[in-house]
This record gives structure tokens, sequence and C-alpha cells, in this order.
């Protein structure tokens, strides 16, 4: 059996074992809940800290109502759009907070390795979790995305998923690849425009595009993306009718995948400019979902890098 883990900062060579064990896990979470219990105590006593340098949504609020129904406490403490500079700022903190005994940090942060800076810099016995870090990873959405395929199309050596939009700067982009190629996926396709591509040599295994409709051809699910203009620099896009109609998806594009092609965003949406509000909203929409699963998922994490 794969080791239990420590530290929760990347998918990136983890062993296809542990993710499994992850998501069977969420799912087993996922139907206790269904069968009425709400509440657990396997983490009882233990001290869940919230560390969002970044604002966040849906990320924060799972992690938060993860770390309760297993029965931990929890603080949060959101620095916003904080610009003061990384070091000073980010250790200051750190130690400031691990001095009320903590027993697991959940950090997000514009700054890719920050996690990884956090876990040689916290006492031994904290548990660090990334909950985005830059563009580099956002493994808890990861494991999520590949949750929710799995829930409907667990073939996976038979699917073909895509990733369109800012794959460049999207974080949440590099956990779900990870996670999908160790999951044994047929296919991964990326599209969006050339100055939104990553290099073609970071994702080797994964066909890139930059027509949509030819991206979307047959694909079994396709992963729509904001453009993060908050990690942009330099970089000239098309206005937002001409992005919609380069790389938006519409009833149209969606007509020419696969037959029930699961339609999947991370969130935040951005209706009329990555995705039409009627897709967004339609009977192959899975966003919600996806929503539920992070829940599930956070929860089989915390359990996993806290329970004794
Ligand atoms: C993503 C993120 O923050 O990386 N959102 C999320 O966690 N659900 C994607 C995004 O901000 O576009």
């Amino acid at each position: 059996m794969s080791p239990r883990l420590r530290h929760l900062t990347t998918l990136e060579n983890l062993p296809r074992e542990t993710i499994e064990r992850l998501l069977d896990r969420a799912e087993a979470l996922r139907d206790a809940c269904a069968h009425g219990t709400r509440k657990l105590d396997v983490l009882a006593g233990r001290t869940v800290l919230n560390l969002f340098f970044e604002p966040s949504t849906r990320t924060r609020t799972s992690f938060e109502l993860a770390a309760r129904r297993l029965g931990a406490d929890v603080i949060n403490f959101d620095l916003g759009f904080s610009s003061t500079s990384k070091g000073e700022e980010l250790f200051d903190t750190l130690h400031t907070l691990e001095a009320m005994h903590l027993d697991a940090i959940v950090v997000r942060h514009k700054l890719s390795g920050t996690p990884d800076e956090l876990v040689r810099h916290a006492m031994s016995g904290v548990s660090v979790i990334n909950a985005g870090d830059g563009n580099r990873a956002h493994p808890t959405q990861g494991l999520l995305d590949v949750l929710t395929i799995r829930q409907h199309r667990p073939d996976f050596d038979n699917l073909t998923v895509l990733i369109c939009g800012d794959i460049k700067h999207s974080r949440v982009a590099r956990s779900d690849i990870h996670a999908l190629h160790t999951l044994g996926i047929r296919q991964i396709r990326l599209c969006g425009p050339a100055a939104l591509m990553p290099a073609a040599e970071e994702f080797p295994h994964c066909r890139l595009f930059d027509d949509f409709d030819a991206a979307i051809e047959g694909v079994d699910a396709v992963i729509m993306l904001r453009l993060q203009k908050e990690r942009m620099v330099a970089i000239d896009l098309p206005d937002e009718a001409a992005y919609f109609a380069r790389y938006g998806l519409d009833q149209r594009r969606l007509a020419r995948a696969g037959k029930g092609c699961l339609v999947m965003h991370p969130g935040p949406i951005n209706r009329g400019i990555e995705i039409a509000p009627d897709v967004a909203d339609g009977a192959q929409s899975r966003i919600l979902e996806q929503v539920g699963n992070g829940v599930f998922v956070r929860m089989a994490v915390l359990n996993e890098v806290l329970a004794r």
C-alpha cells in the first residue's frame, strides 16, 4: 500500500494507488452523508487553519465545511489581495498562527511553490494542504474533477478529455492533467489561444489545439477555464466577444463533442466569455456536481493527512 500522505502540495508524481484511495474515500464519505451522517468525529480536537492570501469562494468554504464535518475546529485567516513581500508576510504569519497549536494549514497563495516552503518551515507535526499556488497546482480541484468524471465515466482508458481556455495560468489545468494522466486517461487535449497555451514540452503526452471546433470533436468531457487576468503579464487578448466566438463553449460546439459529453468548469464562471449561460446551466453541465464533490474530496484529504 502506498504510504499515508503527511502533506498534499501537488498531484504530480503521486502514485495511482494514492489518488484512487483518496477518490474511494471521498465516495465513501459521500455515501455516508447521503445516508444521513452529517458529522463525524474522526478529527475531534484537531485544528485546521485556512490561510488564504488570494480570494476564494468554493475552495475556502468547502475546506471549512469538510473540516467541520469531520469534527475539527477551523480558523479562517483571509488576507485577500495582500501585497506585502513574500518572506515576511508568510513566515511571520505562520509562526504567529502556529503558536496556537495547529494540526493542518490549508494555504492558497499567488506564488507557485509557497505550500512547499511552508512544509519546509512549518513545525513538525503540522500538515500542509495546497489550496492553489500561482499557476502550479490545485490538487484538491484536480481530485474533485477526476472524481466527477469517474462517477459518470469510470472507463478512463477509453476517454478523451479536453481542457480549453487559459491553460498557461491555470493551476487547475496542471493538477487535472497530472491526475488524468496518472489514472490512465486515453487522451488529453488542450486548446486555447497561443498566448495562453503552455509550452509544448511541458505536457508531451497532451495534444495541443488552437481550433476549438477541431479540439472538441468526439470528446467525453470538456473542462472550461476562466481567463485568469490577475496572473497575466503583457498578454494581448481579443475582446470578450471575439474570445467567445473562438473559444467559448456554446450549444453548437457542444454538439460536436461525444454523446453525453460532461461539461465542467472549476468556477468562478464568466458567462458569455468562456461558456454560454445555457450550456453552464444545461443538462450536460456537471459544474454544481463538481462543487458538491469538492467537500467530500477535501474531507478525504483532511482525513488522510490528519487521522491518527
Ligand atoms: C480556480 C482557482 O482558484 O485556481 N478556482 C477554484 O479554485 N475553484 C480557478 C480560477 O480561479 O479560475
